[in-house]
C-alpha cells in the first residue's frame, strides 16, 4: 500500500517513551548465553539493552510513555477518542493492552485496539490513525508502540537473545495547521514469516509448540536491508520528495550493521541519521518512538523538518512515512 497523505493535515503533538529500569549489559548475557560483549558490538552495534522485571508486563511500561504523550501535547485523556496499541507481546491475548490502558488512563470514550504487525507496528499504527483522523473519523488519538520481547525470547539461544530490549513509546496525533505527515507506504510478505515467527502462540496448533520467538538471522538481515531502502525510496518518490531534502532519518533500530547499509544505500547522511541501538538493542514497536524522542532530546525535530521513518519486522512487515514535523499544532 502507498499514498499520499491528501486530507486534512494531521501530525504528532505529543511524544512520549519509557524504558524499564533494569538495565543489562552485554556482559551480562554472557551468564546466560555463550557470547560476549566484543562479538555482540562488532555484529550489531548494541553495548546494552533494558528488560523488564518478572512482574512488569507491557502495559506497566507503556502507560508511563502514554500519560508523557498527552502532557507533552497538553492533552486531556478524555479527549482521546481512539488508541491503537501495536505489540506482539500484550498483557494477555484480550483483554487487549489499548483497552486495559484506555480504561486506566481515562478515556471513556475511545475505541481501543490492539495492532500486531511486528517491529512495523508503530508505522502500521500511526498511518491507521492518520487515515481515522484525516477522514474526521476520530478527533484526537493516541498511538503506542511497546513491546516486552524479553518475555518471549528463548534465553538459551544466543542468535536471538543478544539483540532485543523492553521499551515503549507513544504519540498524540491531531490535526494541525499545515505540515504533518506527507505519505505513508506499507508492506508484507507472509512468504518470509517463517523467518522470525512465534510458533504455538495462537490457534495453530504445533506437537512442540516451543512458545518462544525463532529467528533465522541471515534471513532476517537480507530482507531488512533490501526493504529499509526500497520502502523509504517508495515513499520518497511518492511524495515527489529527495534523500536530500530529508532533515531527520529514523530507521528501525535492529541492528547498526543494518542502519549503516540503510544509510550508504539510500545516501542519507549520519548526522541525521537518529541511532540508539546502542543502548536499547531492538525494542520492536518502540523502537520508532524511542529514536524520534532521541531525535528531539538532540534537537533534530525543528518545526517543518523532513521526518523519514521505517521500520520493518516479522510478518515480514515493513512500512515508512515521511511527514514535516509540526512544533505543537504548527505555527499559524
Ligand atoms: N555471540 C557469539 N557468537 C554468536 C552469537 C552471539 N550472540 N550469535 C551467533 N553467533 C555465532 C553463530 O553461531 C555463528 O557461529 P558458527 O560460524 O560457528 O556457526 C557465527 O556467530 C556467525 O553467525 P552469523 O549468523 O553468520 O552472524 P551474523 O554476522 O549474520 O550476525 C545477526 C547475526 C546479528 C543475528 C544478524 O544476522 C542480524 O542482525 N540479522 C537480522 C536480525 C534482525 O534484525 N532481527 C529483527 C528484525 S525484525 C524485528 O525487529 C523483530
Amino acid at each position: 500500500m502507498i499514498g499520499l497523505a491528501t486530507g486534512s493535515p494531521v501530525g504528532i503533538t505529543g511524544l512520549g517513551v519509557n524504558v524499564p529500569e533494569q538495565v543489562m549489559t552485554n556482559d551480562d548475557l554472557a551468564a546466560y548465553v555463550d557470547t560476549s560483549d566484543e562479538w555482540i558490538r562488532e555484529r550489531t552495534g548494541i553495548r546494552e539493552r533494558r528488560i523488564a522485571t518478572q512482574d512488569e508486563a507491557l502495559t506497566d511500561i507503556a502507560l508511563p510513555a502514554a500519560r508523557a504523550a498527552l502532557a507533552d501535547a497538553g492533552v486531556a485523556a478524555g479527549d482521546i477518542d481512539l488508541l491503537v496499541c501495536a505489540t506482539v507481546t500484550p498483557d494477555m491475548l484480550f483483554p487487549t493492552s489499548s483497552a486495559l490502558m484506555a480504561d486506566a488512563l481515562g478515556m471513556t470514550d475511545a475505541a481501543a485496539y490492539d495492532l500486531l504487525a511486528g517491529c512495523t507496528g508503530f508505522m502500521y499504527g500511526i498511518t491507521q490513525a492518520y487515515g481515522m483522523l484525516a477522514s474526521g473519523l476520530s478527533k484526537r488519538a493516541l498511538v503506542v508502540g511497546g513491546d516486552v520481547l524479553s518475555k518471549i525470547l528463548d534465553w538459551d539461544d544466543r542468535s536471538t537473545l543478544v539483540l532485543f530490549g523492553d521499551g515503549a513509546g507513544a504519540v498524540v496525533m491531531e490535526p494541525v495547521r499545515r505540515g504533518g505527515f506527507l505519505g505513508f507506504e506499507l508492506g508484507a510478505d507472509g512468504g518470509g514469516g517463517i523467518h522470525l515467527c512465534y510458533p504455538g502462540s495462537g490457534s495453530r496448533h504445533f506437537d512442540n509448540p516451543h512458545s518462544i520467538l525463532k529467528m533465522n538471522g541471515r534471513e532476517v538481515f537480507k530482507f531488512a536491508t533490501r526493504v529499509m531502502v526500497s520502502s523509504a525510496q517508495a515513499v520518497l518518490r511518492e511524495c515527489g520528495r529527495t534523500i536530500g531534502e530529508v532533515d531527520v532519518y529514523v530507521p528501525h533500530q535492529a541492528n547498526k550493521r543494518i542502519i549503516d547499509y540503510a544509510v550508504g544505500k539510500l545516501g542519507v547522511s549520519p548526522e541525521k541519521t537518529v541511532v540508539n541501538v546502542d543502548r536499547y538493542g531492538n525494542t520492536s514497536s518502540g523502537s520508532i518512538p524511542l529514536a524520534l524522542a532521541d531525535a528531539r532530546a538532540e534537537g533534530k525535530l525543528t518545526d517543518g523538518a523532513l521526518v523519514l521513518m521505517t521500520g520493518m519486522g516479522a510478518g515480514l512487515t515493513w512500512g515508512s512515512a515521511l511527514m514535516e514535523w509540526t512544533n505543537g499544532k504548527g505555527a499559524a
